[in-house]
């Protein structure tokens, strides 16, 4: 039962790296798994831009988002891909230990970490990597998944992990980031409230 999965629970994090170019996503899957030495995992879909990238670099860094977060940064990194936009342009934007971009606004900690084996998962890849370090940037609360799906009423796109379809009697499905209007007819010039994009495909179930 896809419910049972309701009750996982998780926190928010941007993923962000240097191969070609400066690409960067938000996930909910990422995890220590061991502290000696000190070593996490996290999920990316094949063809989030952020994988390829990773897979080219072979490093990453995770920062962990925090309840002040402002949630125009998860539209950005979460709804759209690096492939066609420099999507940290709009902020101050500070390098790590091994020279990769991150945000700092918002986060609560951050993780340069150094990829070690790359695992198939179906439509996902899980990186385990080596932490080269691990700072902690305020005490602000960080922001869960549940916090941003119940309070802040925020949405999950079809390449996250966690997504889960829903079956619904008529509407359409936004190309760019996967809302779903509900209606019999599409409004002419309708915008996507999430990722601001106007293509749009009939949902046929
Ligand atoms: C709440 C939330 C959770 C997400 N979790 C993941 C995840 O764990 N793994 C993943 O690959 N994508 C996840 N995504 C989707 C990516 O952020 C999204 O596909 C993004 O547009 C990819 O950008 P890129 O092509 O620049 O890498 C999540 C998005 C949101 C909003």
């Amino acid at each position: 039962m896809l419910k049972a999965y309701n009750n996982l629970t998780s926190g928010m994090y941007l993923v962000g790296t240097k191969g070609d170019k400066e690409a960067g996503c938000i996930i909910n899957t990422f995890e220590q798994v061991a502290a000696t030495p000190e070593m996490v995992v996290m999920a990316l879909n094949k063809e989030n831009y952020t994988c390829k990238e990773i897979k080219k670099s072979k490093k990453f860094n995770v920062t962990v988002l925090s309840q002040n977060i402002d949630i125009n940064i998860i539209s950005r990194f979460g709804f759209s891909s690096s492939e066609f936009e420099d999507k940290y342009k709009p902020y101050s934007v500070k390098y790590d230990l091994l020279n990769l971009p991150y945000i700092e606004e918002g986060m609560t900690s951050l993780f340069t970490v150094r990829v070690k084996e790359e695992i198939e998962a179906g439509t996902h890849i899980v990186f385990l990597g080596e932490v080269s370090e691990a700072v902690w940037l305020n005490d602000e609360e960080p922001l869960t998944y549940k916090y941003y799906k119940e309070v802040l009423k925020g949405k999950t796109p079809p390449k996250a992990s966690s997504y889960q379809k829903s079956k619904i009697a008529s509407g359409y499905k936004c190309d760019t980031c996967g809302y779903i209007y509900r209606g019999e007819t599409l409004p002419v010039d309708y915008v996507c409230p999430i990722c601001g994009k106007t293509h749009f495909t009939k949902i046929t179930n």
